[in-house]
């Protein structure tokens, strides 16, 4: 490892073994100037790098001839469009007829050695019989379908069956509630949800069809449940008439099923993602650019050959199981991990013997868990990592710190790391390492892909800062193939919310610093978005389940950096006139948060006080940031406050809350 140090940051260079050992595969891209004229074209160039590029990744029903159309500014981006593909072809039948032995899935299930692998050929005859069975049940081109499952491998296989129908898969977070349940399903009239009786987690078991019994009745749209069946010792009440057992109905379907072919622009899924206001969104992700991004990025940035073994902890339930679970692995014809358990169960070094015993080729989690093994302990990292060449981090900054923990002591300096940056909306990575040939500078996502035109605006006139050593907020400049669309119903909530604030660009909601290379540093978000554990989540959305309440007037949640969990919820509550706080209360509040959203969301601390107002009402949460901090004395203009006196309370009601 070559570490030089630049003023404020190092440089880590990507070991030299990635392009000399014979035992690996050449890498995909073999030098930085490579990477320079490559990105070069896809700026300037988009229609002849993306064609190509979209040729050689993807089979073509019919071959496309316009590369790109509309743009950004008139939201009407579109790609490929007078093209048409099968997608499920493109992720299953191609590499069954050609690698039918080859395996697709490794299926890690939560105790050890109770998995098992799927070739190529059992995944095309599954996701047949599966596509089968939910034709059977109505499913058409084009309808919306709820999928609310662990991390099995009979969910990949419903999600590719869906698409084999060319019909919609809308994935809920299998931690989320029967309300939000509820939520998703309604927005976008969903057909069908199809769940399992409980999930299997760490040891523990967890019922999931009792969150969508009571989610049912609300969902006019539903016609049936379909379930699989994890556990035969459970006694799942099955509902005449509604519920359907899987293995009554998909096995009775051939193993051959044809595959939908749509136009490139064809909705492949619909991902809920939360905002800076209250309601999630339906982001929508199209068939050809989306899948042409996620093979990319899995090509370049972790150098994935078909050959690899890709190990993603991820849950599919958030994107970047989507497309570095599912998509972009199977695009690529490689194998991919579907883990169901945890990093701690049976103890902390449960990831290390999954590379071992599946000799995976790239990691990739997000700095949340780096952070719980680096607590744990070295001596959990054990097993033999030799396999492993590419390491990739998602989700959140992660600190220098972590990086080289996770450079050195996982990846014993043989790996590189990639701090991949990226979003719901963008489907793919937009900022990150290329793994064996990107100097790394840990704590920066380092530098665009392909096609990404990074800009970094000043918030204050909405200009673009050119040059380095400029610090403002993340934007992009022209369409590129796997960004969001639209959002479900809401075409002109996709425009307020990312083409209007700067007109002409696509904007992140993150600040950022570009160092003097050029180098990009994400500095989180600037809006009221905050991250629990790599769980994206709105500030709006936990207070509206806060206030609910009969007790609570008002409230204002911010996110506290946390060493564990990156950001943890802070919630400051005003009571009605007549209500007391009390243990009680406080039980109740943290329940409606769980039960609205889900446990994962539930505020880590209580604080009953007033709220700092604007005059015209708005909350200033920049002052409960700063009193939370500690900074009191860095809080600042206090002129704009209706009543500037509320921030003695304020101060007063944090140092007496624990
Ligand atoms: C944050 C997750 C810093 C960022 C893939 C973004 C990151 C939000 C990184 C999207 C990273 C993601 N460094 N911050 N490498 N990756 N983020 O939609 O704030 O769940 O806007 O997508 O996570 O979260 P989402």
């Amino acid at each position: 490892m070559t570490q030089h140090a630049s003023n404020y940051s190092f440089v880590v260079d990507p070991p030299a073994r990635l392009h000399k050992d014979a035992s690996i595969p050449k890498p995909n891209i073999s030098s930085m100037e490579e990477y320079k004229a490559m990105y070069e074209q896809s700026i300037h160039d988009p229609t002849t790098f993306w064609g190509k590029m979209a040729r050689e990744i993807i089979h073509w029903e019919k071959p496309f001839e316009t590369v790109k159309q509309g743009s950004i500014e008139n939201a009407d981006a579109a790609w490929f469009t007078d093209g048409l593909i099968s997608p499920c072809y493109n992720l299953v039948d191609r590499h069954a007829i050609e690698r039918p032995n080859d395996i697709a899935l490794i299926y890690e299930a939560d105790e050890l050695n109770e998995g098992r692998n799927i070739t190529y050929r059992q995944l095309l005859a599954d996701v047949s019989q599966c596509a089968g069975a939910l034709a059977s049940l109505g499913v058409t081109k084009g309808d919306r379908v709820a999928i609310y499952m662990p991390m099995i491998p009979e969910t990949v296989i419903t999600m590719l069956a869906i698409i084999r129908l060319g019909a919609i898969h809308s994935i809920i977070f299998a931690g989320f509630s029967s309300e939000s349940v509820t939520d998703r399903i309604n927005d976008s009239s969903c057909k069908l949800i199809i769940t399992c009786d409980e999930s299997h987690r760490g040891g523990k078991r967890i019922p999931l069809k009792s969150v969508v019994n009571r989610a049912y009745p609300n969902c006019p749209t539903l016609t049936n449940v379909l379930v699989f069946q994890r556990s035969p010792d459970a006694s799942t009440a099955m509902e005449e008439g509604r519920d359907i057992w899987w293995h009554d109905l998909v096995p009775k379907f051939p193993k051959y099923c044809p595959p939908a072919v749509v136009n490139p622009e064809h909705p492949l899924f619909l991902l809920y993602t939360s905002g800076s206001t209250g309601k999630p969104k339906g982001v929508v992700h199209t068939t050809g650019g989306y899948l042409l991004g996620a093979a990319a990025t899995c090509k370049y940035i972790f150098d994935l050959h078909p050959t690899d073994r890709m190990g993603c902890a991820g849950d599919v339930g958030w994107i970047t199981g989507h497309t570095y679970i599912v998509y972009g692995p199977l695009m690529m014809g490689s194998a991919t991990l579907v883990f169901e358990g945890t990093p701690a169960y049976p103890d902390y070094s449960r990831y290390w013997n999954i590379v071992e015993r599946h000799k995976l080729t790239q990691w990739y989690i997000a700095p949340t868990a780096i952070r719980l093994l680096q607590r744990a302990g070295d001596e959990y990292v054990k097993y033999d990592r030799s396999s492993l060449r590419v390491l990739g981090s998602v989700g959140e900054p992660i600190a220098p710190e972590s990086f080289m923990w996770y450079y050195n002591v996982v990846g014993q300096g043989r790996c590189a790391v990639t701090d991949t940056y990226w979003q719901t909306e963008t489907g793919s990575h937009i900022v990150s390492s290329m793994g064996p040939i990107t100097p790394m500078k840990p704590g920066s996502a380092t530098l665009p892909f392909f096609g990404i035109d990074a800009v970094i605006i000043d918030p204050l006139n909405g200009k673009v800062i050119e040059g380095n050593k400029v610090e403002g907020v993340l934007a992009i400049r022209s369409s590129w193939p796997s960004a969001a669309r639209t959002v479900w119903k809401g075409h002109d909530r996709f425009i307020d919310t990312y083409l209007k604030p700067y007109p002409g660009f696509y904007f992140t909601g993150d600040g950022a610093y570009r160092d003097e290379d050029g180098y990009i540093w994400i500095r989180g978000r600037v809006d009221d978005v905050v991250n629990i554990s790599g769980h994206r989540l709105s500030t709006a959305e936990i207070e509206a389940a806060l206030i609910s309440h009969d007790s609570v007037a008002e409230s204002a949640v911010v996110g506290v950096p946390d060493e564990l969990t990156g950001q943890a919820i802070n919630a400051f509550i005003l009571l009605k006139p007549n209500a007391v706080a009390n243990v009680d209360l406080e039980k109740q509040l943290i329940m409606s948060v769980r039960s609205t959203i889900g446990p994962f969301a539930a505020p880590r601390k209580l604080i009953f006080s007033d709220l700092p107002k604007t005059r015209s009402g708005k909350i200033m949460r920049r002052i409960l940031r700063k009193i939370l901090a500690g900074e009191t004395d860095q809080i600042g203009d206090l002129s704009t406050l209706a009543e500037p006196k509320v921030v003695e309370h304020i101060i007063h009601a944090v140092h007496h809350t624990h």
